[in-house]
C-alpha cells in the first residue's frame, strides 16, 4: 500500500475511533439522564423539573424548580454542586431534608465525566447523566 494511502487510512480510522468514543461516553447520555429523572425525580420535581411533581402535595418543604439552577447561580449551571446534591454521600448537603440520597441507590454503576473546569468526577453513571440532562433544560433567564 502506498504511504499516502496508508496514512490517509490511519487518519480516517483515528477520526472514526474518536467519534465512537465520544458517542459512547456512557456518562454523557442525555437519554439515560431524562429516563432516570422521570423515574426517580419527577415525582417531586415534576416531569419538566419545574418543581411541581405530585409529591409536592404531601411534602412540608418546597421542592425547588430545577430549570432555574443556572439562573439562580448567576447564569452558570452549578454542575458539580448538582452532582453532589443528587449523590448525597459527599456530606455537602444539610441533613434532614426530604431529598433522597441517590448515591447508594445507584451504586455499582460508576463512570467518569469531566466537570466544566476539566476535573474528572467519578459518580454513578445515572447521576452524571441526570446532571447533564438538567444542564440542557435550563431556563434562559
Ligand atoms: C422525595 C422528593 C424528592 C425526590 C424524589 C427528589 N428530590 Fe431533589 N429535592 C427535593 C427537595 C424537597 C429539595 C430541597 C430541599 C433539600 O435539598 O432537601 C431538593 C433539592 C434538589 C436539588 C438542589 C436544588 C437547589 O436549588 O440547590 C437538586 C439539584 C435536586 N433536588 C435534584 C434531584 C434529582 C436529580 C432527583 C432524582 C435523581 C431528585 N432531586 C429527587 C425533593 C426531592
Amino acid at each position: 500500500m502506498p504511504d499516502a494511502l496508508r496514512s490517509a487510512r490511519a487518519a480516517a480510522l483515528a477520526a472514526a475511533l474518536a467519534g465512537a468514543a465520544a458517542a459512547q461516553d456512557p456518562a454523557r447520555d442525555p437519554g439515560l439522564g431524562e429516563a432516570t429523572f422521570l423515574s426517580s425525580c419527577a415525582g417531586c420535581h415534576g416531569e419538566t423539573a419545574d418543581g411541581t411533581g405530585p409529591m409536592t402535595e404531601i411534602l412540608t418543604v418546597p421542592v425547588p424548580d430545577l430549570t432555574r439552577l443556572a439562573a439562580r447561580n448567576g447564569g452558570v449551571f452549578p454542575w458539580l454542586r448538582v452532582v453532589h446534591v443528587i449523590d448525597g454521600t459527599t456530606g455537602l448537603r444539610a441533613h434532614g431534608g426530604p431529598m433522597p440520597v441517590f448515591g447508594a441507590l445507584f451504586e455499582g454503576d460508576a463512570a467518569v465525566a469531566d466537570a466544566p473546569d476539566g476535573t474528572p468526577v467519578i459518580a454513578s453513571r445515572r447521576i452524571l447523566a441526570v446532571a447533564d440532562w438538567l444542564a440542557s433544560i435550563q431556563a434562559a433567564d
